[in-house]
């Protein structure tokens, strides 16, 4: 399967923000991962629409924007035309999670779903035909640095299970506390889209960049 790297960009210098997505882009990253807090579903606020857009007309990149908002839906049309190829909601954030699905497939985008690391993989299997890529957070969304919660091997296998018995071959990206130390886990498990922030951005971007990148490309 097709492996990917898609640094999270809560972790990027923001004075220098142009300069580290071009880095990512020229050393091998396919997505930017976009992380969008409303100070509700989530305890933090990060960024929003006017930041995608703006940065939109500068890179290439898969635009994946995870939404860690309450109710999504009020605000996927806005993400689309600021420029998302990929939206990601969370199944604890909807009240009605397939109307939320429909208006992302209306706007023109690819779909991702996401359950937090108390959230059983189980609770996806109605959905998993309706998808594109299922986001199984690896931390407690809200703050990027934290430590890999190592039950999230179990979800990813659980779900790689699920899919595979559903003749399904969905993504499976993985997000929160992925280094270079633990990132073979995470691809052994199932997971074929990883997402790093404090790994690529803290430090040297570019060759942090490549350090994930060779890794990721022996498993493809
Ligand atoms: C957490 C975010 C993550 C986070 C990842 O709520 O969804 O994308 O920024 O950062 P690291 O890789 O530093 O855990
Ligand atoms: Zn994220």
């Amino acid at each position: 399967m097709k492996m990917i790297l898609a640094p999270s960009m809560l972790s990027a210098d923001f004075k220098e923000l142009g300069k580290e997505i071009q880095t990512i882009e020229e050393n091998g990253a396919e997505y930017l991962h976009f992380d969008v807090m409303d100070g509700i579903f989530v305890p933090s606020i990060s960024f929003g629409m006017p930041v995608l857009e703006s940065i939109r007309p500068a890179t290439k990149l898969v635009c994946d924007a995870h939404l860690m908002i309450t109710e999504p839906i009020r605000y996927i049309e806005a993400f689309a035309k600021a420029g998302a190829d990929l939206i990601t909601i969370h199944l604890e954030a909807c009240e009605d999670v397939e109307a939320t699905i429909a208006k992302i497939r209306a706007c023109g985008c690819r779909v991702g779903i996401s359950i937090c690391p108390e959230t059983p993989v189980a609770s996806l299997e109605n959905l998993l035909e309706q998808v594109d890529m299922i986001l199984i957070m690896s931390v407690h969304p809200g703050f990027g640095g934290q430590k890999f919660i190592p039950e999230s091997l179990d979800k990813i296998r659980e779900l790689k299970a699920m899919l595979e018995k559903k003749g399904l071959d969905t993504d499976i990206q993985v997000d929160g506390g992925i280094y270079p130390h633990n990132v073979e886990e995470v691809i052994l498990a199932g997971a074929n889209i990883i997402v790093a922030g404090s790994a690529v951005f803290k430090g040297d971007t570019a060759q942090n960049t490549r350090t994930m990148m060779e890794i990721l490309k022996k498993y493809e």
